[in-house]
């Protein structure tokens, strides 16, 4: 397939100046793909968390002049971090921040998005996996709460503030959602919102998985295409989202393939965990440092970025394995929450 990637300014495609940078591990919602109700998760105790002056720290002393300039804000949920408009400020500030984004559940967008906006936030991605507020209900875990609502008028007061691009994240379960991916494509017509169909991985939640299995993108492109017709569509970004438009809609629609096709021979990013810890990649963990430790324990600045500059190293050889491997095989224990989505 000819692949089009999200567009990316001025950068090489397998250039690592792309941090995801989780603020906290802990999520207000239990989503059954990422960290089901009753699964035991091995919080990080709050002393150990990057405090916002390590964070902005590091970023200064270690990862800029290292030439990372692109920058997301994930968790857990990042919107329940205390000091999150703050610390996306700071970032903001930066000269050389090129591009500031966040992943987040969407629950706390009413209240916060135009602050964040404020705060220098231009684009933003939100989970939406389904339009039937039941189904919602049963995929985050609410346990007779309602939350459907207040994460659509999340979505929606984030639209009115003026995020773009605005991207909502559907992450595609057989016979959970996968019969609205007509409904959540047709999202994308009037408005200028970006759906992003992404395959199941099989990480933190064996029992859903083993269950479930997963749709593929082609599979889901094929129905969208007989609905409406598919043609390519451009959106910026730094992800592995091919991007496709339906004809005369206002938005795209992306498909993150990781399971029938891996993308990691063009991985650009590294993971920053909530208390320091630096990972080469969102599966594997060859050579993580951690950097929180390094800075309590009083280790230069310069000593870090040499430390971030060996895994940068390694880091092709780890993608060139996975790619070589074909796709995700195998499953994962840690939940995508703990890793940082
Ligand atoms: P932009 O294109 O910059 O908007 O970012 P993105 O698509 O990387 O961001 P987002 O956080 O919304 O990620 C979407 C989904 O892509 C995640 O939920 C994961 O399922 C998947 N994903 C993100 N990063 C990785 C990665 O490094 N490896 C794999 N296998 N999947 C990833
Ligand atoms: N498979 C695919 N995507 C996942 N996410 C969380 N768990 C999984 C999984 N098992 C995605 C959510 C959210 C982002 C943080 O991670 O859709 O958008
Ligand atoms: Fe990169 Fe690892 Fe993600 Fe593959 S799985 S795209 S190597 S971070």
């Amino acid at each position: 397939m000819n692949r089009t990637w999200e567009i990316r300014h001025n950068s090489g495609m397998n250039q690592v100046d792309y941090l995801r940078i989780s603020l906290i591990d802990r999520c207000n919602f239990r989503c059954q793909y990422c960290m089901p109700e009753g699964t035991e998760i091995d919080y990080v105790l709050r002393q150990n968390f990057l405090t916002q002056e390590e964070l902005l720290t590091l970023l200064r002393g270690v990862f800029i002049p290292l030439g990372f300039t692109r920058f997301r804000l994930t968790g857990g949920e990042p919107l329940i971090r205390p000091g999150v408009v703050e610390i996306v400020r700071a970032i903001a500030s930066f000269p050389e921040t090129r591009d500031l984004s966040m992943t987040t559940n969407g629950f706390l967008l009413k209240l916060l998005a135009q602050d964040l906006y404020n705060a220098g936030l231009r684009r933003i991605n939100i989970s939406l996996d389904s339009l039937n507020p039941e189904v919602f209900e049963q995929i985050v875990g609410s346990r007779g709460r309602t939350r459907w609502q207040q994460v659509w008028d999340g979505i929606q007061e984030a639209y009115r503030v003026g995020f773009n691009p605005l991207k909502l994240n559907v992450v595609v379960i057989p016979g959970v959602n996968d019969q609205e991916v007509l409904d959540l494509a047709a999202l994308s017509i009037e408005r200028e919102w970006h759906v992003r169909f992404i395959e199941f991985m099989p990480i933190g939640n064996d029992h859903l998985f083993n269950d479930r299995g997963w749709v593929s993108s082609e599979e889901l492109r094929q129905r969208i295409r007989m609905r409406w017709g598919l043609t390519e569509g451009q959106v910026q970004g730094n992800g592995p989202a091919d991007v496709f438009q339906i004809p005369g809609a206002r938005g795209t629609v992306g498909f993150i393939s990781q399971m029938s096709e891996c993308f990691c021979d063009r991985c650009n990013r590294m993971r920053l965990s909530a208390d320091g810890w630096l990972r080469p990649c969102l599966l594997n963990e060859t050579g993580q440092i951690n950097l929180k430790t390094g800075l309590r324990s009083g280790i230069s600045l310069i000593n870090l970025r040499q430390q971030v500059r060996t895994l940068l190293a390694i880091k092709p050889e780890i993608n060139f394995k996975l790619r070589e491997s074909g796709a995700i095989t195998g499953t994962y224990s840690r939940t995508m929450s703990q890793i940082g989505g």
